[in-house]
């Protein structure tokens, strides 16, 4: 899509920004000129992404790190202004899914989703504050609708994310006098990734997702690139606090009956799927 945003001379920083959804707006960012550094745990995927973003023009960094490791992601925004300068732009979107009904979620696989969503966030924007270039910074937190609308078989990530829109939130009243603006997005479902993927993974349970969709389809990256991109403009410069959603109306009702498809395929009892 063409867009009407300019991030050129501006730096762009995803984490999470390897795969799915998050490379999809770290390509929106730069394509729209924006110098990119993107983080995740593997260097494979680290190195593709980079590989992927440079076709566009522009400088890009990428750096293994998991978000779990608060010491490691510091380290990751330090060797990014050594690079680049400052961050303008910091969208947070490292995120762990699975679905299990609860009594199927062991103690470690719980923590592991609240590790990698909201402790991760918390380390990723707790450590890009110092380097945010301030004011004017902007943060876009990639959050789910399972953060207002309970869904069955997430209740792990329920609660992770209902704690990532507070992160952002609370962050939002306290850094308003730095001149840094922080919202969410939250995406419904959007076609060909891995969340969705593991929610839906075979085509009737697809088509039941996209039929809860008051808009009737699956929405793409680019979807979420335009609302992060928005967010982070000067268009959207007295915005902050936002929860967004950006899901065809999902989240106004559907979400549940997208769950059907996991109720049958949990129909044996509280075994992994
Ligand atoms: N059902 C139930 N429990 C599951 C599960 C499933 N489908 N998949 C993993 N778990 C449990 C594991 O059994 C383990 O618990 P245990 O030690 O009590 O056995 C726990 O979750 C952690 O699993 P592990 O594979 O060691 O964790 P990890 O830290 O390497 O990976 C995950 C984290 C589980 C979230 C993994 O799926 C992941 O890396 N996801 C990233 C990609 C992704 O989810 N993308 C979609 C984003 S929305
Ligand atoms: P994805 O492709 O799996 O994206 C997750 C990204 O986070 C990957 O780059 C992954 O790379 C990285 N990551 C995972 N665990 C990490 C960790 N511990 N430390 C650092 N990086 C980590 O999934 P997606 O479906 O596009 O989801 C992207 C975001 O959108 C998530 O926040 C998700 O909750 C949200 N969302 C998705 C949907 C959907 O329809 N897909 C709907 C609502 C919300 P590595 O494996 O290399 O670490």
């Amino acid at each position: 899509m063409n867009t009407p945003f300019d991030f050129s001379g501006k730096t762009v920083f995803v984490a999470g920004g390897t795969s799915g959804i998050n490379l999809g707006v770290a390509h929106a960012f730069a394509k729209a000129g924006a110098r990119l550094a993107v983080i995740s745990r593997k260097q494979d995927k680290v190195d593709a992404a980079v590989a992927a973003l440079q076709t566009h023009g522009g400088e890009v960094i990428g750096f293994a790190a998991d978000v779990r490791d608060c010491a490691a992601v510091e380290q990751t925004f330090k060797d990014t202004r050594a690079r680049f300068g400052g961050i303008d732009v910091l969208v947070s979107g490292a995120a762990g899914n699975f679905p299990a009904p609860a009594l199927g979620i062991s103690p470690n696989g719980f923590k592991s989703v609240v590790d990698i969503d909201l402790l991760g966030t918390f380390h990723v924007l707790r450590s890009a504050f110092p380097y945010l270039n301030k004011p004017g910074a902007s943060i876009v937190n990639i959050s789910a609708p399972q953060a207002y609308v309970p869904m069955e078989f997430q209740m792990h990530v329920c609660a992770a994310k209902a704690g990532v829109d507070m992160v952002t939130r609370v962050a939002a009243m306290e850094w308003a006098q730095a001149g840094v603006r922080v919202n969410s997005v939250t995406p419904g479902p959007i076609d060909g990734t891995e969340g969705m993927n593991r929610l839906a993974p075979n085509e009737a349970m697809r088509q039941m997702v996209a039929e809860s969709v008051p808009m009737g389809h699956f929405g793409t990256p680019d979807d979420i690139a335009q609302a992060c991109m928005w967010l982070s403009s000067p268009y959207a410069g007295y915005v902050t606090g936002v929860v967004l959603p950006v899901d065809g109306g999902w989240s106004l009702g559907g979400l549940s009956a997208s769950a059907v498809g996991m109720k049958k395929a949990f129909a044996g009892g509280p075994g992994r799927s």
